[in-house]
C-alpha cells in the first residue's frame, strides 16, 4: 500500500525518492553490492512467455540479492508483487549525521515487508548496508520532524518511537498497533527531543547486560520482528 501524501498544507510535502534508474544489464556492470549473492546463469531452454521476466536477465543470468521466487523478474514486477503483501507498519529513521545504520534498517524493512521507509532530515543516506533492497522499497523523504508528523497525522498512523529513554514502556509487553510507524534514532544521540515529543508512545527493548544500548539497526530489526510476532499468524 503506497501512502497517500496528505493534502492539507504541510510545511514541506514529502517527496518520493525516485528509485535508482534501471541501470544497464548486469553483464555490463562492474561487480556491485547486489552482485555479491549466489546467482543463476542464463535461463536454460525456452524462455517463459510472461511479462514479469526481464529479457536481459534471462539472457545473462541473475545474481541480484532477490529470493528465488523473483529470479529473472523485472524490478517493477518484484515491486508490484511485494505491494500485494506489504505489512501495514511503516519505518521512519532520523538522518541528521549520515548514519551508517540506515542502510541496514532499510534492508530489515524490506525483509519484514514494511509498507514504506521514511527518511527524516538529510536526503542523502548511506546505502551501503541496504544491499540495494531500497530499490524494492517505497522510500519517502521528510525535511524535518514537523513534516514527518504532519504526514503521519494525515495518514492516521500512530507514531511508535523506539528508544530506551526515561518514560518508555517495554516492547515485550506493549500491544503494537497493527497500523503504525516505528520511529528510530541515530546511533550516537538516539531520537531527537522533537521526535520524542511527537511520539504517541516510546517503547524500549529490554536489555540484560552492561551496554547502555543496542546498535540502532539491530534494535530496529528486533522492533520490526516484535511487530511480526504480534500481527503475523504462524500457525
Ligand atoms: C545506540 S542508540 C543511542 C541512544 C540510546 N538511547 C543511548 O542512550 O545509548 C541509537 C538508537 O538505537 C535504538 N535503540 C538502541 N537500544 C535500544 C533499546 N534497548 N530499546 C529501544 N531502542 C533502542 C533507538 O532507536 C536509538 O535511538
Amino acid at each position: 500500500m503506497t501512502p497517500e501524501t496528505p493534502q492539507e498544507p504541510t510545511p514541506q510535502e514529502p517527496t518520493p525518492q525516485e528509485p535508482t534508474p534501471q541501470e544497464p544489464t548486469p553483464h555490463d556492470l562492474p561487480p556491485s553490492a547486489e552482485l555479491s549473492t549466489h546467482g543463476v546463469g542464463p535461463w536454460p531452454g525456452v524462455w517463459p512467455d510472461d511479462p514479469r521476466y526481464d529479457p536481459e536477465l534471462l539472457r545473462h543470468g541473475d545474481t541480484r540479492n532477490v529470493i528465488d521466487r523473483y529470479r529473472y523478474w523485472r524490478m517493477e514486477a518484484v515491486v508490484a508483487d511485494l505491494d500485494e503483501h506489504r505489512h501495514p507498519f511503516h519505518v521512519a529513521i532520523e538522518n541528521w549525521q549520515h548514519d551508517m545504520n540506515i542502510g541496514s534498517i532499510v534492508r530489515s524493512a524490506n525483509a519484514f515487508a514494511a509498507d514504506t521507509v521514511h527518511i527524516i532530515g538529510r536526503r542523502r543516506w548511506n546505502k551501503r548496508g541496504a544491499m540495494v533492497t531500497d530499490r524494492y522499497q517505497h522510500v519517502l523523504h521528510h525535511d524535518d520532524v514537523q513534516a514527518f508528523v504532519a504526514w503521519a497525522r494525515g495518514a492516521g498512523l500512530p507514531i511508535v518511537a523506539v528508544d530506551n529513554v526515561p518514560g518508555s514502556v517495554l516492547i515485550e509487553t506493549y500491544a503494537l498497533p497493527r497500523e503504525c510507524v516505528l520511529l528510530f534514532g541515530q546511533e550516537g544521540p538516539g531520537l531527537s527531543p522533537a521526535a520524542l515529543e511527537a511520539a504517541d508512545v516510546v517503547v524500549e527493548i529490554s536489555q540484560f547486560g552492561s551496554t547502555r544500548s543496542i546498535n540502532a539497526s539491530a534494535a530496529a530489526a528486533v522492533a520490526m520482528h516484535a511487530w511480526i510476532l504480534q500481527h503475523v499468524p504462524f500457525s
